[in-house]
């Protein structure tokens, strides 16, 4: 499956972030055989922040980016997920793994998911409970307005192993998120179903200061499923410092998804 027709991998950011923050990453995957496409989702720097939650983020994602992929572009897709964007595209991949579509009718589907650093929640439960219940000091509430948050400093708390004369070009990455996102409970995640087994990938950052590699731990665990993980001496940005290698852990990945059984 994989070289004759390579499924394409949809770019899922966190919060705070958009799909551009990974093009560092991109030219090696093109290199690799592979094609990405955006995932983003409306709950980042949103106009009405108080008309925002992760469950209409779920179902943008999945209605206007996923089903559009599947059945209308016959595509196969890998999900890859970062942070925030971890709790986004486990809803939206709920039911989309392949051996579920296919015992459907249809031919494509989900063949695996990938998460970098990814926050996990369960059914019903909200980020910011899944984190304690407080939010991290660096996660700035109400700036610039009402409702929305920003990551300060950046340098310290994302990009940590990121060289220094790159602050000004990843500052731009960097967009107001609407807190509502991270307080609203999240639907089924898509990770628990059995037809991704074999099928769950995950990056674990071990220098990261915005997901401490410890949380990362507890999340996994209470996930109770089987992952494959894969360590990063990296902070919570791979795709930044790390590209080449993140490249190629993903292309492990993805070709570790070809030779599972459908
Ligand atoms: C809230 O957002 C949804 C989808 O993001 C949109 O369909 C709806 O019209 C919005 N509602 C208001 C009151 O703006
Ligand atoms: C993800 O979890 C980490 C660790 O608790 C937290 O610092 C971070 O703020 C969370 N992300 C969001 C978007 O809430």
């Amino acid at each position: 499956m994989s070289s004759a027709n390579p499924p394409l991998i949809v770019i899922v950011p966190g919060a705070f972030g958009t799909p551009d923050g990974f093009n560092k990453l991109l030219p090696y995957l093109t290199e690799a055989g592979y094609t990405t496409h955006p995932g983003a989702y409306p709950s980042c720097n949103p106009s009405d922040p108080t008309n925002v939650s992760s469950a209409q983020d779920i179902a943008f994602l999945r209605d206007s980016v996923l089903l559009p992929l599947l059945n209308d572009q016959g595509k196969d897709v890998v999900v890859l997920a970062h942070s925030y964007g971890g709790v986004v595209a486990g809803g939206a991949a709920n039911g989309l793994a392949k051996g579920t579509r296919q015992a459907h009718g249809h031919s494509t589907g989900i063949v695996g998911l990938i998460y970098v650093a990814g926050n996990i929640t369960l059914e019903g439960e909200a980020l910011l409970t899944a984190v304690g219940g407080v939010y991290p000091p660096f996660i700035k509430v109400g700036t610039p307005s009402e409702g929305l948050a920003i990551i300060e400093p950046a340098m310290d708390i994302l990009y940590n192993d990121c060289d220094r004369a790159l602050e000004a070009e990843l500052n731009a990455f960097m967009q107001p998120h609407a807190l509502r996102a991270f307080e609203m409970p999240a639907t089924a995640p898509a990770w628990a179903e059995s037809a991704f087994d074999g099928r769950r990938a995950y990056v674990r950052t071990l220098e990261d200061c915005c997901n401490p590699s410890s949380l990362q731990d507890a999340w996994l665990e209470k996930s109770k499923v089987e992952w494959d993980v894969v360590d990063f001496q990296t902070g919570h940005m791979p795709f930044v410092s790390q590209p080449r290698a993140l490249a190629e852990q993903i292309v492990r990945f993805v070709e570790g998804f070809g030779r599972c059984d459908v």
